[in-house]
């Protein structure tokens, strides 16, 4: 079987952790304030403060920028459904806007279009890897005076006009779950320039801990471990290398598709685009014939030999969480009907494209998706 995705840790990540088991020190120490050292560094911002996932980044960054219950923030319908939920949790209501057809992440207009007095803030999501345009996000945030929360847990090292994602907004949120670009098992970070909000997550991560008896704000226990951070930072320095084979493999078979699906019709490659620096988080697939669904794609694939990532089924608002809530906001989610989000769910897959893939592995991954059914 060709996994779409396999462990990228080995000896080095294993000789950081015995350190940390050895040293009896698990929590809050040096390892820790490195990792985050090193992850701003990374993205080019001032501050970066690490957490136990990338739903703690998104939950500790929306507690930062004050938003009060009722506040609406706008995020794309297609998402992992934390990027949506943690504004619920906050007592703010998610607002969906549309995605772009063609690379899947936030579509401007459709963002400007949802805006309302009660606007306070938006969650571009680099979806897979590519980029929202954050030129003309930002463009409109800064008129009506939104803030910006970037969601990059699916684009680590990706770029906009030459410019890393998580450096445009307020605040940005990575994830590190066990299948992302780099991992540290769990975990999460923040990167922002703006020491308030830097010095406001610290506290939050941390029960709202101002010192060992004094609480200042209402926190949790989002705090990243010892052990996670010595995988992180052993990850980060792979990062590149890791990012660079992932983008020739994928960059190798979207061009050997784009022949085929001219030919085939029942399938779209997502074009490459010359301002945007994709790091594909997966190699991108749209079903296009109405007679093909993604779950036949997933099942013949498979008796092939060829594991693919298919998630988003549906848009967020169809989903239960959202259908059920009852709300005086700008959006009746059972109304809701948000034309690509609804084409593209349960329509887009990820084909396989690790580090560890031979040229035999992609030739052969082309030549079966081509094959797959007929013209
Ligand atoms: C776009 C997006 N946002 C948020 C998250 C949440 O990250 P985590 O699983 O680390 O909580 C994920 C993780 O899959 C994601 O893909």
């Amino acid at each position: 079987m060709i996994k779409v995705a396999i462990p990228i840790t080995g000896k080095e990540e294993y000789a950081a952790i015995k350190k940390v088991v050895y040293s009896g020190k698990f929590v809050s120490g040096k390892i820790v304030e490195n990792f985050e050292k090193e992850y701003a560094k990374f993205v080019g911002t001032k501050y970066a403060v690490a957490l136990n996932s990338g739903t703690a980044a998104l939950h500790a960054s929306l507690s930062s920028l004050g938003l009060k219950p009722g506040d609406e923030v706008i995020v794309p319908a297609m998402s992992f459904i934390s990027s949506a939920t943690a504004i619920l949790h906050h007592g703010c209501t998610p607002i969906f806007c549309d995605v772009d057809i063609e690379n899947y992440c936030m579509d401007p207009k459709s963002f400007e279009e949802k805006i309302s007095k009660k606007t306070k803030a938006v969650i571009p999501v680099h979806f897979a890897g590519s980029s929202c345009n954050m030129f003309k996000i930002m463009k409109i945030a800064k008129r009506y005076k939104i803030k910006v929360i970037e969601d990059c847990s699916q684009a680590h090292g990706t770029k906009f006009n030459g410019k890393l994602v998580g450096t445009f907004g307020d605040v940005s949120c990575f994830s590190f779950y066990a299948t992302k670009h780099m991992t540290t098992g769990e975990g999460g970070i923040l990167c922002t320039n703006d020491k308030k909000i830097s010095n406001f997550c610290k506290s939050f991560r941390n029960h709202g801990m101002v010192d060992r008896d004094t609480h200042k704000l209402l926190g949790y226990n989002f705090r990243m471990g010892e052990i996670n951070a010595a995988i992180g930072r052993i990850q980060l320095k792979k990062l590149k290398r890791i990012n660079n084979k992932r983008i020739k493999n994928s960059l190798y078979i979207l061009k050997k598709l784009k022949k085929l699906h001219n030919e085939k019709k029942w399938f779209k490659i997502q074009e490459p685009k010359n301002n945007i620096f994709h790091t594909y988080f997966w190699c991108p697939i749209r079903i296009i014939s109405q007679k093909i669904n993604l779950s036949l794609v997933k099942k013949k694939l498979k008796q092939k030999g060829i594991e693919i990532r298919s998630r988003y089924k549906y848009p967020l608002y169809r989903q239960k969480v959202f259908q059920d809530l009852k709300l005086n906001g700008s959006q009746n989610y059972k109304k809701l009907n948000l034309n690509n989000a609804e084409e593209l769910s349960g329509r887009i897959f990820g084909l396989p494209n690790h580090y560890k893939l031979t040229k035999t592995n992609l030739d052969f991954i082309i030549k079966t998706l081509g094959n797959l059914f007929e013209k």
